[in-house]
């Protein structure tokens, strides 16, 4: 006799999914989703499915009375019934090695049609070969999609992940704590979504971007080790890795170092990944910033490959083009990347490296290939013998490179550097590259509005040997900002966080916040500051990135139930949608639309 199933219910004994030969010979009751159906003559077998997997149930006059066959051989795919049978051995040549069941079938003796179906409008059931339908038609009719088992395990990696970044969490002493979602505005760099008050005509709630001024007071509060599995709302351009609501495994401690809280981090990394299967090493190596950028041309590199940014400016010689000179002499370095045995490269290949260099803002790429007779290509003309002795090189190599500033010419680089490490023929070095990156600025330019912003948000302190700057020259501080890196991709981000009312008025002021503003926005930040704050800091991880990443994914959209388009639309439900006139007036809301140009 085997052990009762955790799923059995009053109208069920088992998942489908979960029998295996232990339960030969057991009379068990399923309840399931017609996969698919085969007729063979006068035997029907019906794929019944659950979120354990499927299970093959026969329908055969051996054993099954004749209004079940009949009953079988009408059923439409995706129809939900319950079935009642015998577990018996299949015979060897039955045997189906994909299947979790498939030494095993279920010999059936009665069925039920309990939840009839609609002909599915995209098919759940799909053959070896058989492509996904589009992804739009996907989404409108993502209850058929969740259904599909690729999903269904994706939902279950999450579910695992969820539990085991709570355990972590509180074994190690965090409590976790809900903040509100009807909240002020959070100032995380995206617009905020605004919810009209009713109540209070002409004011509006801000969805939170994230829990960061609350998860900072609570500090204050003496709550001393926070953390919350925390929905954010943020209205930004979407991308494969960007939703408009996502979940943060969110956390704020005191009496920190940055070093504490990386640590506490790793952790949860480390568990995380353990639950997905793989071992990863703490601690992470840590990159500064600057290092990063030099080195990567990105402030979250993928170490699983080389290719690292050199400058060569060093060894322009004489013979190097007016143009290159001319480029260094207003300020621009020479940086380029060496790619061995990358002369097999075509010149297709190489042109499209050239205009992923130019669509981020570099003049042209230079490159040349070294071949048994010489260095080939425009890069060879234009730096002259001289400066291709210098750099060198052996036969097969390729070399690419861009004169510029460093704030144009490093990241353009870098966006070279990741289109040759995603190609076919350059296999990672490793499968797990995480790294810190520390000691961020502590503002950045936007180059829309000309104006600085806080590279992280404002609530970060300077850097404790930056903070005699502040005054002098600001926008050379560095921050006590540092993020998670994982191939290439940013999980998260945290800092240790201003106390001090002074710099953080300072730090507004140089924002170029209005006082009135201050108050109005952060008023109940400042005063908590003011209210006896202990040291502290914190950090939040992507949550949906992280089970995107380790679901194997490259969409958001696999690992989240019913997520947005990138129009931030919810096909399914049909959200965002107008409202009745009615409703806007009792909101005290008039909506007039402006024309799109
Ligand atoms: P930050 O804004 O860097 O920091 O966000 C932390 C992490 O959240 C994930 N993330 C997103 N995931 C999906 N869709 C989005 N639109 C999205 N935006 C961000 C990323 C990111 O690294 N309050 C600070 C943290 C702190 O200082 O403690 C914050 O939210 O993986």
């Amino acid at each position: 006799m085997t052990v009762a199933s955790t799923f059995a219910t009053s109208r069920r004994s088992h998942l489908c999914g979960e029998l295996r030969e232990e339960h030969v010979g057991e009379t068990v009751r399923l309840g399931g989703w017609v996969h698919r159906t085969r007729s063979l003559g006068s035997i029907v077998f019906l794929d019944l499915r659950d979120r354990a997997g499927l299970i093959q149930a026969a329908c055969d006059p051996r054993f099954s009375p004749a209004d079940v066959i009949a009953a079988a051989d009408r059923l439409g795919a995706e129809t939900v019934v319950e079935v009642d049978g015998v577990v018996a051995r299949r015979p060897a040549e039955m045997v189906n090695k994909d299947m979790g069941t498939g030494t095993i079938e279920l010999q059936v003796t009665a069925l039920r049609i309990v939840g009839p179906a609609v002909t599915p409008a995209i098919p759940v059931a799909r053959g070896k070969d058989e492509k996904l339908a589009a992804e739009e038609l996907r989404l409108k009719h993502r209850i058929l999609d969740l259904r599909r088992p690729e999903l269904q395990a994706n939902m279950i990696l999450r579910h695992r992940l969820l539990q085991v970044a709570r355990h972590a969490m509180s074994s190690h002493g965090f409590l976790e704590i809900e903040t509100p979602i009807l909240t002020k505005t959070t100032p995380e760099g995206a617009r905020d979504y605004l919810v009209p008050s009713r109540v209070h005509p002409g004011e509006f709630y801000a969805l939170p971007q994230s829990p960061q001024i609350y998860k900072q007071l609570l500090m204050v509060a003496g709550y001393d080790r926070y953390f919350q599995i925390a929905r954010c709302f943020r209205d930004e351009d979407l991308r494969a890795d960007r939703q408009p609501e996502f979940t943060q495994i969110d956390l704020e401690c005191a009496f920190v170092t940055q070093e504490d809280v990386q640590a506490v981090v790793e952790r949860v990394l480390v568990a995380l990944w353990k639950e997905a299967g793989h071992d990863i090493a703490i601690p992470f190596q840590r990159l500064s910033w600057s290092t990063s950028m030099e080195r990567f041309g990105i402030d979250k590199p993928d170490l699983r490959y080389g290719f690292e940014l050199e400058n060569w400016t060093a060894h322009v010689q004489g013979d190097a083009a007016t143009f290159v000179h001319d480029g260094i002499t207003v300020g621009g370095l020479l940086r380029g990347i060496r790619v061995p045995g990358g002369a097999a490269l075509s010149r297709k290949d190489i042109d499209a490296l050239a205009a992923t260099a130019k669509s981020n803002g570099l003049g042209g790429l230079l490159w040349a290939k070294r071949t048994e007779t010489g260095w080939e290509g425009q890069g060879a003309k234009a730096f002259g013998a001289g400066t291709m002795e210098k750099i060198g090189g052996v036969i097969g190599d390729l070399i690419v490179a861009g004169v510029g500033a460093d704030s144009v010419a490093l990241p353009a680089m870098g966006q070279v550097r990741l289109e040759l490490t995603r190609r076919p023929e350059h296999a990672p070095a490793t499968a797990h590259a995480f790294c810190w990156i520390v000691d961020f600025p502590l503002f950045e330019l936007d180059a829309a509005s000309g104006e600085h912003t806080p590279s992280h948000h404002p609530f970060t302190s300077p850097h404790p040997d930056d903070v005699h700057k502040l005054e002098s020259v600001p926008w050379e501080c560095r921050a006590m900002h540092y993020d998670a890196v994982y191939n290439g991709n940013e999980l998260g981000s945290g800092s240790i966080r201003i106390t001090d009312p002074a710099v953080q008025e300072t730090i507004f002021r140089l924002l170029k916040v209005p006082a009135e503003e201050i108050q109005r926005r952060f008023g109940f930040l400042l005063d908590g500051l003011a209210a006896g704050a202990p040291p502290h800091g914190g950090f939040a991880l992507g949550f949906d990135r992280i089970a995107m990443l380790l679901a194997g994914s490259t969409s958001l959209r696999d690992v989240i139930a019913f997520p947005k388009t990138t129009a931030a639309r919810a096909l399914f439900e049909g959200a965002p949608s107008p409202v009745s006139a009615r409703e806007l007036a009792a909101l005290n809301i008039a909506v007039s639309i402006k024309e799109q140009s």
